[in-house]
């Protein structure tokens, strides 16, 4: 059994190292990518402060992403690239940090607690396949350590994870 071990969340850069050990561990030996994605999100949801909504969105097309694992409330399904936060990342190549979502024209709002959001791009050797998304119910929760750290364990869930069909 897996148990997540508590992290001291004073220092990010360390709590995000220490965060991508434990994930390594969790999808060590697993290359279902569904499964992967679902203990990622899982992972993620409990161990970093402030979350109400976790999870996946993995494109479908060029034009469209689709709901994949998550923790939180249920969310809209269907995301086209360069709509919302989480498409306009696809679309912008970028990870996307949201201080206040209701400053940020076309935010899709699938939980209306979400005040702040991260965005960071899923990719692999043949480019983007979709995006990890991060809400939190206070403004401005996310910073640069918080970007690159959920960048990091993105990075990770990719190179566990096999998507032949
Ligand atoms: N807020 C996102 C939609 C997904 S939910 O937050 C889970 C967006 O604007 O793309």
């Amino acid at each position: 059994m897996f148990a997540a071990k508590a992290i001291d969340t004073s220092d990010k850069a360390a709590f995000y190292r220490d965060l991508a050990t434990q994930l390594k561990a969790l999808l060590d030996g697993e290359r279902d990518s569904i499964a992967n994605a679902a203990n990622t999100a899982a992972l993620i949801f409990q161990m970093v402060p402030d979350l109400n909504w976790a999870g996946f969105y993995f494109l479908q097309s060029d034009e469209e992403m689709v709901l994949g694992p998550f923790q939180g409330k249920p969310a809209c399904v269907r995301i086209a690239v360069g709509k919302g936060v989480c498409g306009t990342a696809v679309e912008l190549g970028t990870s996307m940090l949201i201080k206040d979502v209701h400053d940020f024209p076309g935010h899709i709002a699938c939980d209306a607690d979400s005040r702040s959001e991260l965005v960071v791009l899923l990719e692999d050797d043949e480019g983007v396949f979709g995006v990890l998304d991060l809400d939190s119910p206070l403004p401005a929760r996310f910073d640069k350590a918080d970007q690159a750290g959920i960048e990091t364990l993105a990075a990770i869930y990719a190179a566990s994870s096999s998507f032949e069909d």
